[in-house]
């Protein structure tokens, strides 16, 4: 029986010390916004109380187990009146629920309040990517989310497939993107850093590469991104980006791409206008690198199927091209 409950407590001890080390994956127990810091309040509320109560659950089944039946003596000790079931199943539970209950009415009635001069930005939920427009600034990006620290944000969410969720455990709750409702996301960063979102609503055969990251800036670096974003990219400065650029129109990349500035106009797979300058591919499935961009580009159904780019068949000297004229996008 000893060595059943020591190696019960060793394989707990393993799995709190497995969940501790996962600092990579984003926790809402780390907030960075005001939104997450209530969430995270009422999660460490229910976290405590029902730690308190599995503790003294335990402890009692414990000191049962070890105190076992009394050999002799008089008739085992017997709960004659029903004080314990009345204070334990009933007035403590009940006093449990109602804390929580309180609670969690008073931070949902705290959440998303619109507040005033916030930054407007939209997100449509794609097959399997993010578009991200900055509709006040005329910005339009992908899978990547700038946003200035200390300011109200809000993110309108728009689907025009399936429904998907927008969720940054560091910053907030979930909020659904439903085909035909405009739902709201209101923010406030506390910190900046950059953070990793999910789509947490499962919507077809890439949901779990549907990934995006939102970057919390400093409110100078912020307005300094803005302004660079907000003109077109200044055309390739080199002759092989230039090779690239001609090959891009030419290829079927221009019909469903948009680069600001050019005469890429599609709008079906992400806007590349800023490409060079992002931090992942494929709705942070890979990292921006020249080799995996060429990968991308010449097969991504073998790294994400069933997404909407088909192979594009390039030889290795235009793939190059295509790659430096992308690389130069900022
Ligand atoms: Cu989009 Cu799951």
């Amino acid at each position: 029986m000893r060595r059943r409950l020591w190696f019960g407590l060793v394989v707990v001890l393993l799995l709190a010390l497995v969940a501790c080390s996962t600092k990579q994956s984003p926790a809402i127990t780390d907030p960075k916004s005001t939104e997450a810091h209530t969430i995270s309040g009422t999660w460490w509320l229910m976290c405590g109380l029902a730690s308190a109560v599995y503790l003294v659950v335990g402890g009692l089944i414990v000191v049962a187990l070890f105190r076992g039946r009394r050999k002799g003596g008089p008739t085992p000790f017997r709960i004659r009146d029903n004080t314990f079931i009345v204070v334990g199943g009933l007035i403590i539970p009940a006093a449990i629920l109602l804390v929580l209950g309180a609670q969690v009415v008073h931070a949902s009635n705290n959440l998303r309040q619109p507040e005033k001069n916030p930054l407007h930005i939209e997100v449509v939920g794609k097959r399997w990517w993010w578009a991200v427009s900055y509709p006040d600034q005329g910005i339009t990006t992908a899978n990547e989310v700038h946003i200035p620290v200390g300011r109200p944000i809000e993110i309108g969410l728009d689907s025009d497939n399936v429904i998907h969720s927008f969720w940054v455990p560091q910053l907030g709750g979930k909020v659904d993107l439903i085909p035909g409702q405009h739902n709201i996301w209101r923010l406030k960063a506390t910190k900046s850093g950059t953070f990793r979102g999910e789509c947490a609503e499962f919507c077809g055969l890439q949901h779990a590469r549907m990934n995006f990251l939102v970057v919390a800036q400093p409110a100078a670096t912020f307005d300094q991104w803005l302004v660079r974003h907000q003109l077109p990219p200044s055309g390739p400065d080199n002759q092989l980006a230039a090779t690239g650029q001609m090959i891009f129109m030419r290829e079927p990349c221009s019909g469903c791409h948009t680069i600001r500035g050019t005469t890429a106009d599609g709008t079906i797979g992400p806007d590349l206008t800023d490409v060079g300058s992002r931090l992942a591919l494929g709705a942070n499935t890979i990292p921006n690198t020249d080799g995996y961009l060429s990968g991308w580009i010449v097969d991504s159904q073998s790294i994400k199927p069933g997404n909407l780019m088909p192979p594009i068949p390039m030889s290795s000297s235009d793939l190059q091209a295509v790659v430096a004229y992308l690389r130069s996008l900022k």
